[in-house]
Formats: structure tokens, sequence, C-alpha cells
């Protein structure tokens, strides 16, 4: 088991689009398994592996946070969305803050598992939100990009300490 350390915004990693993962290694098992124990640690509900550091695409998820049941999704991709509902956000890379954020209320995702098997999980509540914000970290996204103009402005310099 490892605790990874949390990047924090404003690092670039978190600002970088993540690589597509051609061929799934015992190191990114690895890194998965810290990835798991590191949301965990933090309490959060999912970690992207910009949040760590690592450029792949691969994000973790536990909507309940319970140990053992947690999704793992590499390479993943929304093929489908329904609805909108805006909703508090936060993020382990921008602590105390929270926003709501207007997102899509169902999206249908199509991943790989770290065994190579393939992956669709249609997402609603808690869990769509957490897929579509983690993905948004693979692609160089954060939440408080997510918040309109002006907002997203006034956050970042509140962020910055500007
Ligand atoms: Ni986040």
């Amino acid at each position: 088991m490892a605790v990874l350390k949390v990047v924090k915004y404003p690092d670039k990693v978190l600002l970088t689009k993540a690589k597509e993962v051609s061929q799934i290694t015992d190191a990114d098992r690895r890194l998965i398994r810290d990835m798991i124990d590191t949301m965990h640690a933090e309490g959060g509900v999912g970690l992207a592996a910009n949040q760590v550091g690592v450029l792949k695409r691969i994000f973790v998820a536990s909507a309940d946070q319970e140990k053992g049941r947690e999704l793992v999704c590499i390479n993943p991709s929304i093929t489908k969305r329904q609805g909108t509902i805006k909703e508090f956000e936060g993020c382990l890379s921008i602590p105390e803050f929270y926003e709501p954020v207007r997102r899509a209320k169902r999206v249908w995702v199509k991943a790989t598992a770290p065994d190579g098997k393939a992956l669709e999980i249609k997402a609603e509540g808690l869990l769509s939100r957490i897929f579509q914000h983690e993905i948004d970290h693979l692609n160089g996204i954060l939440f408080v990009d997510r918040l309109g103009l002006i907002k997203s402005r006034l956050a970042k310099k509140k962020l910055l300490g500007k």
C-alpha cells in the first residue's frame, strides 16, 4: 500500500491532457492500487492519474467510499449524455473549495478495466458526476473551468490568492 502525494492547483500537470494507455503493464496496475489507496486516504470519491503526477488516461472512483468496490477506468470516453443537473462539487487538488457545477444527469462511459476487459457503464447520480469530473481531469480540465466565464475567473483569482 502506498499513499501518493496529491498534486494541487495550479500545478501544470492538472492542466495537461493525459495520454492513452496502449498496453496495461504491472506498473500501471501498481499505480492503480496506489491511486485507490490515495483516494481513500484523502477521503475522495474519485482520483485521476494527473492528480498524482502521471499523465495516463486512468481514473479510479468510489461513489460509496467502500473499500474493495472501487471502479477503475482506463482510456475512458463518454458515448452518450442525458439531461442536466447542477450540484456542488469539490476536488482533492483544490482543497476546501466547493461550487455548484452543471453536468449531464446521466452518462454512458466506455473504458478498459485493469484486466484488459471492455467496460460499458451507465452512470447516474454521484457516479455520473464523478465520471465527468475525472474524464475532465484526463483532458486537463478542472471543475473551476466549468463555472461559467465570470465565476471561473473569480474562482481562479481567489485560489491563486490574487
Ligand atoms: Ni478532481
